[in-house]
This record gives C-alpha cells, structure tokens and sequence, in this order.
C-alpha cells in the first residue's frame, strides 16, 4: 500500500490520464510486476530481443521513440541509448524510472508525457455522459499530433495498444448500461493508434496483446479471446506468451497469459476497413 502511495505522488502524469484511471493502473502493473517479477522474465526478454534487433537494422540513427515506455521493463533503454542518438520515453504516465534515465543520461534520453491516443483531453472534459458510440467516435477521430520529440527514425509501440482505449473507457460515465461501450472504445482507439503508427516514415515496431487465455492448472486452454483479429491486424512477425497472472493472481481457477505479437514495419497496418 505504501510503495503504491509513493508511486502515486511520485508520477508525471497528463491530468486526464489521472481522472481516467491510467495513473491508478500504472500503479498496478507495478505492484503485479513487484509479486510475479518471475513469470514475466520471459516475456520481458522476448520483448528486449524484439526491440535490439529492430535497433540493430534501423539504418537511421537520430531518435528513437517509445510509446507506452510505463517502468521500461520491456524497454532495454541501455541497447538504446548505445545505437541512437536521442531516445524518446513517452507515456501518459511518466514514471520515476523514466526521470532517473534522464538524470543519467541527460543528453540522450527524454521522458515525455503524451496521449498516443490524442483523446484523453476531450474526454475527460466531457460535460455528460457518453453513449458507446459517442465515446468511440472520439477516439476514432482523434489526433494526438506529431511524435513527440519529432519525427523518429524507429518508432516502437511498447505493449500499450489494448490499454489505450480500455482503460479510460473503464472510468468514463456512461449514457446507458451497454455491455459493449469499454469494448467498442478499446477497438476504436487501437486502430487510430495503429494508423497513426503507419503514418510515420522511420521503421516501426509493434508489440501488442494478441489474444487473452485461460489457462488451467493442468495447463490445458479453457478460454481464448483474440484481440488483434477483431481490430483488423494482421499475424504478427512474431510471437510469444507472457505469464500475466498466474493462479491466483487474476482467478483461483486459471492461470491468465496473454499472446503478444510483434508487427515490424508495413505490417503495422489495418487488413479489415473499420
Ligand atoms: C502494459 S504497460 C506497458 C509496459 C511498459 N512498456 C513497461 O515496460 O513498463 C502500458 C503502458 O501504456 C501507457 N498508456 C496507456 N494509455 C496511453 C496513452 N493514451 N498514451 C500513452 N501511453 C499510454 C500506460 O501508462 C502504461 O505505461
């Protein structure tokens, strides 16, 4: 409790990220990383291993940009600071882990607080409640602008894309009870996001939840929700699984572990028309 208190204080946040619930979830991934540090490893690596090799063959070598960079735990940041000459931290949440790589490295990295989805803002400042298709709308039409920092020679999407709309979509007042409103939100700024992503001239790397699983005690699947079909990606370059949640984390019953995919390129893109 007093390590979430502390935490709480201590971000920079966008003050509609705080009133849409991202700082307060921030918070948690902490807490879940600080309890299950080890059932994570292996996702953290494959993410590292992801990001040096798109690294090692990006023929620019100004800046790189992180989006959703959160604690940097799927980050190697040193990898970056070595091979680009400017390296871009942005969140909504900026986190004291992000301020002290700036401290270190003051001339090479930056941590900046931006809403990838351009949406937060209006939001948050809504004199009503929303209808589903309202509140989607916004984020489909949005414009979170330039990149921050400028335009980047490697743009990179650090596992943030089934966050963006879900999240916020969480907090908002709602016009009527609809059981689809924080899912037709999520979809709608994912694939804003991704078209802002293919809008940017450097390489471009996207890590994102594939699909959610159930997993059993005994290891057998009980429940898979694809994540990334529905919004039009299409199959990933690569793939891995990532322990979330293990019993009894998120259920006594079964373990939760995600798919993440990695989308590298031109293949950051929507196959499905909205
Ligand atoms: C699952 S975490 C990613 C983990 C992070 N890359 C790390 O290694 O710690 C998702 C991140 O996306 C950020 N995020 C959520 N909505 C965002 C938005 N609209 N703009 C920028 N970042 C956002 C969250 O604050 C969080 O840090």
């Amino acid at each position: 409790m007093l390590r979430q208190f502390i935490r709480s204080i201590r971000v920079d946040a966008h003050p509609a990220a705080r009133r849409l619930g991202l700082v307060r979830e921030h918070i948690a991934i902490d807490a879940r990383h600080a309890r299950v540090a080890k059932a994570w490893q292996s996702h953290l690596e494959s993410s590292h291993a992801a990001i040096r090799e798109m690294a090692g063959g990006c023929p620019g070598r100004n800046r790189v940009l992180v989006i959703g960079a959160g604690d940097c735990l799927d980050v190697p940041v040193l990898d970056l600071v070595e091979q680009f000459k400017e390296v871009i931290l942005a969140d909504v949440v900026i986190s004291p882990i992000v301020r002290d790589f700036e401290k270190t490295l003051p001339s090479k990295v930056k941590g900046i607080v931006w809403d990838a989805t351009g949406a937060l803002a209006l939001l948050a400042g809504s004199s009503g409640p929303l209808t589903a298709i309202e509140a989607a709308t916004i984020f489909e039409q949005s414009d979170p602008g330039p990149p921050p920092g400028g335009e980047p020679d490697l743009v990179i999407s650090a596992n943030c894309l089934s966050q963006i709309g879900l999240v916020p979509a969480e907090s908002l007042p709602k016009a009527q009870p609809d059981p689809a409103f924080v899912h037709r939100c999520a979809q709608a700024a994912a694939r804003r996001h991704i078209r802002w992503l293919g809008e940017r001239s450097g390489r471009r790397l996207l890590m994102a939840d594939a699909a959610r699983l159930n997993i059993s005690p005994d290891g057998k699947l009980l429940r898979r929700e694809p994540l990334t079909d529905p919004i039009g990606l299409p199959l990933p370059d690569r793939q891995w699984r990532w322990d979330l949640a293990p019993i009894p984390e998120w259920s006594h019953r079964y373990h939760r572990v995600h798919e993440v995919g990695a989308w590298i390129d031109d293949n950051v893109k929507l196959v499905i028309a909205a």
